[in-house]
């Protein structure tokens, strides 16, 4: 009945429809002590929550683990989309999932960009990998056919609300460009200072998936802080049809 109960959560990325966008809020910016009344403000309006998880060693800040997952999987019906920040990724992808991930994304930094992704294909877990800015698109080329989501930061991860790198989203076209050239279904995600004036910048570069801290949970409405975003990225992706 446990084993039962900790399935009821949604496994695997949901694949979205041709031209369909999604906004991820990003816990990081939410308040820690009222968490499943943040997620609460949001859920209305999105279906995907991105929980940042670091650990004091690859980045400098510490968040959440899986206990803080697993209390917050009975209070929402959102796909959770796990951000590791993690030195040792691996030895924690289980335990994400019975948790109640949905996905869990590694960074191609730490290495053994393979064995992760097999693991979590093992586990059931939607499969992504993450690109930090000062590392170059190369570095995850190779395992593009291995994942359902690439995450290309925006920012220096460890922290919310940075100032967005331009440059780095760059990477998301040359993504773009491999997946179409192979044929490949990845979601193309950006993480870091996404808002109104950005999310449009990213989402003509390829960027389906948008993640926002700041932008959402440091509004006074976070829920229309959500849609503000879905338009601005949504007329982007329609012009450069
Ligand atoms: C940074 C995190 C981001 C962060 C985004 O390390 O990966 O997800 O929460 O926050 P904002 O939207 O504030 O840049
Ligand atoms: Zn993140």
């Amino acid at each position: 009945m446990a084993e039962f109960k900790k399935r009821m959560h949604a496994l695997g990325l949901p694949k979205l429809a041709n031209g369909e966008l999604k906004v991820a809020p990003s816990i990081l910016a939410a308040d820690f002590g009222t968490l499943a009344t943040e997620v609460a403000k949001v859920e209305g309006e999105t279906d995907w929550l991105h929980v940042d998880v670091m650990d004091g060693h690859f980045v400098p800040n510490l968040t959440v683990g899986p206990p803080v997952v697993e209390s917050l999987r009975p209070h929402t019906g959102m796909f959770f989309d796990c951000h590791l920040m993690m030195t040792n990724p691996g030895d924690f992808l289980e335990a994400f999932r019975d948790a109640g991930a949905g996905s869990c994304s590694v960074h191609v930094e730490v290495g053994d960009t393979e064995g992760l992704c097999a693991e979590m294909r093992h586990l059931g877990l939607g499969v992504g990998l993450v690109v930090n800015p000062e590392t170059p698109y190369e570095a995850a080329a190779p395992y593009l056919r291995l994942v359902d989501l690439l995450l290309i930061m925006t920012v220096h991860p460890g922290f919310g609300n940075q100032s967005f790198m331009a440059e780095a989203a760059e990477k998301l076209a040359a993504a773009r460009a491999q997946a179409e050239r192979e044929g490949l279904q990845v979601t193309l995600q950006a993480d870091g200072g996404i808002d109104v004036a950005t999310a449009p910048l990213v989402a003509s570069l390829g960027a389906r998936c948008f993640v926002a801290g700041t932008a959402v949970f440091h509004s006074p409405d976070p829920a229309e802080a959500i849609r503000r975003i879905y338009g601005a990225a949504r007329a982007a992706v329609s012009v450069s049809r």
